[in-house]
């Protein structure tokens, strides 16, 4: 991930662990106007960044909930293994809690709480969340590296333009992102590209974090209101369609950002290829769209935004945009079912419809 500084291009990844044993990420909140280092020492500092999208998208959220576990292990200092089991299982139910839709969190709990299965001291345990922690990252990086390389494949022609929605990205992930590997490499083999960036309401993700990240790659892009979706698409403007998702039931059907849905119906009714590129952890082999947990955020998202006055401006401020006394309503995901995706673009490989079996066979394990 390439971040600009003044003059400077530094490369960072969207989170890492510093030499104090802290964790630091990249504060999502305010970007693209202020770039600021959020630290995690306790398990309650990564709960809050969690919930208040300091960190965010799918897979990121489940790093870092990984590392959430690490902290509280690490703080805990007495060697008795019984209370040590407790205070982990309380964590990890603390975890769990923060954001309901994207699964990469549950799955990567699941698999960092099953360390207490093993009958290992209290020291040996600490070092052991730590190094599964940084196994489960690292695993998400090569997912994301093959991801690119897989969806590259689908961008052929020159000149393509793709439309991506929110921000599944560098800063969703570690370092290249999901839906944005294939664009970064096809970027990287010189094929001509543009990409339509709808900006994402109400947190913007797709203005503020994918235009940003795209900016810094020197990827050519134009941000769209998010209501100009359809015109796009009608006018024939995008050849391919690539989202990230929060989570892809065992048949296909995903949660994504809102706006998703619609932008998959746009792409059906004028045969555009919508994919979806996702990682292991977004998988959820148990359920499908009718079951899954859509978070509500507070309608505060909605009548506001941040905004800068001009480019010297380095405080953004969150201002009111809308009849201030008006209720609001604010689903953050919305599900598109499997009959609308073309494919999903996985480290496994393509997968096409019928999806069902496809993803068992994958991901099944
Ligand atoms: O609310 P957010 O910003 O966490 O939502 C993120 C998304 O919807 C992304 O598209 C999704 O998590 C995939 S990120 C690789």
């Amino acid at each position: 991930l390439k971040v600009r500084i003044g003059n400077e291009i530094k490369e960072y990844t969207s989170i890492w662990w510093n030499e104090n044993n802290e964790l630091q990420m990249i504060d999502q909140r305010q970007l693209p106007f202020s770039f600021e280092v959020y630290t995690a020492k306790t398990i309650d500092d990564v709960c809050y960044a969690i919930k208040e999208m300091v960190v965010r998208g799918a897979p990121l959220i489940g790093i870092t909930g990984a590392y959430g576990l690490v902290l509280h292990a690490s703080n805990f200092s007495r060697d008795d293994r019984g209370a040590f089991d407790r205070e982990m299982q309380q964590g990890f139910q603390k975890l769990i809690q923060t954001r309901p839709t994207a699964v990469d969190l549950f799955n990567i709990q699941a698999r960092m709480i099953k360390l207490l299965n093993s009958d290992q001291s209290v020291k040996d345990l600490q070092n052991q969340f730590f190094n599964y922690a940084n196994q489960i990252k690292d695993e998400i990086v090569a997912e994301c590296r093959k991801i690119g390389e897989i969806g590259n494949e689908l961008i052929t022609k020159d000149h393509t333009k793709i439309m991506t929605i929110c921000n599944a990205g560098a800063l969703a992930t570690v370092d290249i992102g999901t839906a944005l590997a294939p664009i970064r490499k096809a970027h990287q083999e010189n094929k001509k590209l543009v990409v339509y960036v709808p900006e994402t309401r109400p947190r913007i993700q797709g203005g503020r974090l994918t235009a940003w990240e795209l900016e810094n790659e020197g990827i050519d892009h134009l941000i769209i209101a998010d209501s100009a979706m359809g015109y796009c698409i009608k006018e024939g403007l995008i050849d391919l369609v690539i989202t990230g998702a929060d989570r892809i039931g065992f048949n296909g059907d995903t949660a994504n950002k809102i706006g998703t849905y619609s932008l998959s119906l746009l792409c059906k009714e004028n045969n555009i290829p919508f994919y979806v590129a996702a990682p292991a952890s977004t998988f959820d082999l148990v359920s499908s769209g009718e079951s899954f947990v859509i978070e509500f955020r507070n309608e505060i998202e909605i009548k506001t935004a941040l905004s800068i006055i001009d480019s010297n401006d380095k405080k953004p401020v969150r201002r009111i945009i809308h009849n201030i006394n008006s209720k609001s309503y604010n689903p953050a995901f919305d599900i598109t079912p499997h009959k609308n995706i073309s494919g999903f673009i996985t480290p496994k490989g393509l997968i096409t419809p019928p999806f069902e079996k496809k993803i068992k066979e994958f991901f099944g394990k």
